[in-house]
């Protein structure tokens, strides 16, 4: 953010999709992008730096957190790594609680004890949160909105606590992204899904570029009035 040394951002989940899309698009506005993934990025230009790592582990996550704040000046976080388990009320398995709120809550605030730290030696910092729609509520996803609201409520509280710090916190709510997770999670033969894609207002399904393009937004050090918010990037569809 404006200082001599290149700054650095850190993307969860960035070697695929959504993360990828935010991890090239801030290399675009001059970050240095560090992508943790569990796969080696597609993208040639973020292989560099990329660490490959399961941040569902406990420690490999604090291990690879603590190295990267111990050897680079990172001043933006993009804590956007998440998995679904859907499933209809009913057939909610408790089974799956810890393995979702490990990897997409716990990751967040492991990332974010790291890299704050850094993020205050260096006058101020940005972090995003990937959360989404379903925050508002969606059938079938108990436990991926209790790991999205989570997080949307913990931005808020973070929003309020580091402020003070010169550290924007804010999140973007992604309605239906045409991804590879969303093909899967959301069966394209199914009703459901064809009536929620033909109701879109703005008329087609969003790409991850579209979430990229908030994220640079709030990522932005022009953008230090803005905390606490959420974005929809929704194509209209939390809208009426
Ligand atoms: N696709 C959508 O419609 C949509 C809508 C709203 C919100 N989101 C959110 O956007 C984010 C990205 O979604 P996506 O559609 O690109 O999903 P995705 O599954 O394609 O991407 C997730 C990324 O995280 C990585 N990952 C998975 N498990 C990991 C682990 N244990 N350790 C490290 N990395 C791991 C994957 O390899 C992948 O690169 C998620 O948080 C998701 O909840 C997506």
């Amino acid at each position: 953010m404006g200082s001599m040394t290149q700054s650095c951002a850190v993307v969860t989940g960035g070697g695929r999709n959504i993360g990828q899309a935010i991890a090239l698009r801030l290399q675009q506005d001059g970050y240095r992008v560090i992508a943790l993934d569990i796969v080696e990025p597609e993208a040639d230009s973020l292989r560099a730096d990329a660490r490959i790592v399961d941040l569902s582990d406990r420690a490999a996550a604090e291990a690879v957190f603590a190295e990267i704040a111990g050897a680079l000046p990172v001043t933006c976080l993009v804590n956007n790594v998440g998995i679904v388990a859907p499933a209809s009320f009913d057939e909610v398995d408790i089974g799956d609680f810890d393995r979702l709120m490990h990897l997409n809550v716990r990751t967040a605030i492991i990332a974010a004890k790291a890299l704050v730290p850094v993020m205050r030696r260096s006058g101020g910092g940005r972090i995003v949160m990937n959360t989404s729609r379903v925050t508002l509520g969606k059938q079938a996803r108990t436990l991926y909105s209790a790991t999205k609201g989570a997080m949307q409520s913990m931005a808020r509280t973070w929003a309020l606590e580091l402020g003070k710090d010169g550290i924007t916190v804010n999140c973007v709510a992604p309605g239906p992204i045409g991804t590879t997770a969303f093909w899967k999670n959301n069966a394209p033969d199914s009703d459901y899904t064809m009536d929620l894609v033909r109701s879109i207002p703005v008329g087609r399904i969003g790409t991850a570029e579209d979430v990229a393009n908030a994220v640079s937004f709030f990522c932005d050090s022009r953008s230090g009035f803005v905390t606490g918010q959420t974005l929809f990037v929704c194509g209209g569809v939390t809208v009426g």
